[in-house]
């Protein structure tokens, strides 16, 4: 089977926004508590964050992140997180039902965004709060001073307002299991009030609006309009969250998750296009893909009358290298999209379905998934390229027939490189030809693969390291025709220049 792709520098899907390489920090588990969070820890700098943590959010390529959830969002007194330690509260968390001191609040989170270089993604409360707590939040940390909330900033230690730009109205409120779980006729309407509110505090700031949980709820697509017919106007990004997880040994379908991440974003897309044409409007939205990962969601069942703890290990799930490889897919298609995917969040950064887990008092390490992360973040820049594909036809029992090859194209025309994401979901090697001759004295820089195997997850950090990228061998370029195999079941970047 053999895959054929074209491409000319003309044309161009569109640029790539550097936020599509966000993750998300939720308080669920040991994400923010021994995860970014452990004073005390050998590396913990002055403010209690872990050093080891940081540098490989760093090496990750992390540029914003969303917080404080995620389902934790939902139940959430901001003000609980805010001013002297020891006069904060302890709270369940009715999300996950664990114990929460609010040791770390806006303020904390906000200097740990400063330290690790991100950029914040603040969602507020619509599930038990309302327009009131939101725009109160916005006052805190984008007004200067001269307010209440400002003010109080100021007094716990922020003299400059932190200038929050991207807010999400809520988190997956068509969820039934979704604290304060709304209608979309009330949803829209609770965050259509929050957003004028908010934006009257601060006119400069976006908002995401909330879309599905899942492509499989049932309020799918008829959620989306009606959210959108209150909201379309105001709205900046509308949500839309996809994890994936191999079910009942369907290897096949598992591998073709992306095809699928890839028609589901067509159809949220398409949902918002209508609304436009109803609304006789040429404003195209973009999507925040502010949830997205594999996830075995399956194996997380059975654990939900959880005894109530600080900081559980909950939903630490442990990867294999097929599901780096789907990991991998999943990204380069955020990135194929680059016209319409304008903010993506990986769910999540540590600990909680990461690339990076930690010990409590011991080391920090890479899971699988890291790898093909990282390196689409350090090497996919400038603008996606429309790339033409003739690829092999994988029959999945999920998803029907799709690509068996995908690849997505990036040219940074300051630099000069050309990189060549390519993932091959069939169970067979693909000899390739990528069409570049537009590309004058195209050569080669680098080619990494990474092949999954049929072991399960790597539990062990020395495990993980299995799935460090391998030389890709064999790559040939002749007057800007690039010739190469794919291996079966791989995902590969290759980079010229
Ligand atoms: O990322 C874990 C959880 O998945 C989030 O809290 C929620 O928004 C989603 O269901």
């Amino acid at each position: 089977p053999s895959t054929r792709i074209v491409v000319h520098p003309s044309y161009v899907v569109g640029e790539i926004d550097r936020r599509i390489f966000g993750s998300f920090v939720e308080h669920l588990g040991r994400a923010v508590y021994t995860g970014i969070y452990e004073p005390g820890h050998e590396t913990a700098d002055e403010q209690g964050f872990r050093q080891d943590v940081a540098d490989l959010t760093n090496e990750l390529g992390t540029t914003v992140v969303r917080y404080p959830g995620g389902n934790f969002v939902s139940n959430y007194f901001w003000e609980d997180g805010v001013g002297p330690r020891e006069e904060r509260p302890t709270r369940i968390d009715l999300a996950w039902r664990t114990l929460e001191p609010n040791t770390v609040g806006t303020d904390e989170f906000l200097a740990w965004t400063k330290k690790t270089g991100t950029e914040p993604v603040m969602a507020v409360n619509l599930g038990t709060r309302g327009a009131d707590a939101a725009a109160n939040l916005v006052e805190y940390c984008n007004i200067p001073g001269g307010t209440t909330w400002s003010e109080k900033r100021r007094a716990n230690g922020a003299d400059e307002p932190y200038a929050i730009k991207t807010w999400c109205l809520g988190n997956e409120m068509d969820g039934p299991w979704q604290i304060g779980h709304k209608t979309a006729d009330e949803y829209g309407t609770i965050a259509s009030q929050a957003l004028q509110a908010m934006r009257r505090v601060d006119p400069t700031i976006e908002f995401v609006v909330c879309g599905s949980s899942s492509r499989d709820m049932v309020t799918f697509g008829e959620w989306e309009r009606i959210v959108l017919e209150h909201t379309f106007d105001d709205a900046d990004y509308l949500s839309m969250h996809a994890y994936y997880e191999e079910h009942d040994g369907d290897r096949v379908s598992f591998l073709a998750s992306a095809a699928a991440f890839e028609a589901f974003m067509h159809e949220v897309i398409a949902t918002a296009d209508a609304v436009a044409a109803r609304k006789h409007s040429t404003k195209r939205l973009k999507l925040s893909v502010d949830e997205w990962n594999v996830w075995y969601l399956s194996r997380f069942a059975g654990e939900e009358n959880l005894e109530l703890l600080e900081q559980p290990r909950l939903i630490e799930d442990v990867y294999s290298v097929l599901d780096a490889v789907v990991a991998g897919d999943l990204l380069a298609t955020l990135v194929r999209n680059a016209d319409r995917v304008a903010i993506a969040c990986l769910a999540q950064l540590v600990n909680v379905i990461a690339p990076i887990m930690t010990e409590p008092g011991g080391e920090a390490w890479k899971q699988t998934t890291f790898y093909p992360i990282a390196l689409t973040a350090e090497h996919a820049r400038g603008v996606t390229l429309d790339a033409r594909i003739e690829a092999p036809t994988l029959t999945t029992g999920k998803y029907g027939d799709v690509d068996g090859v995908a690849s997505t194209i990036t040219w940074d025309a300051e630099t000069g490189s050309l990189v060549a994401i390519l993932s091959n979901r069939t169970d067979a090697a693909s000899e390739t030809t990528i069409d570049a001759s537009a590309f004058s004295g195209l050569t080669l820089v680098d080619a990494q693969t990474i092949i999954a195997d049929h072991a399960g997850p790597r539990k062990t950090r020395e495990d993980a390291e299995a799935a460090t990228p391998k030389a890709l061998d064999g790559v040939s370029v002749d007057g800007g025709i690039v010739s190469l195999t794919l291996p079966a079941e791989s995902w590969s970047l290759v980079r010229f220049t």
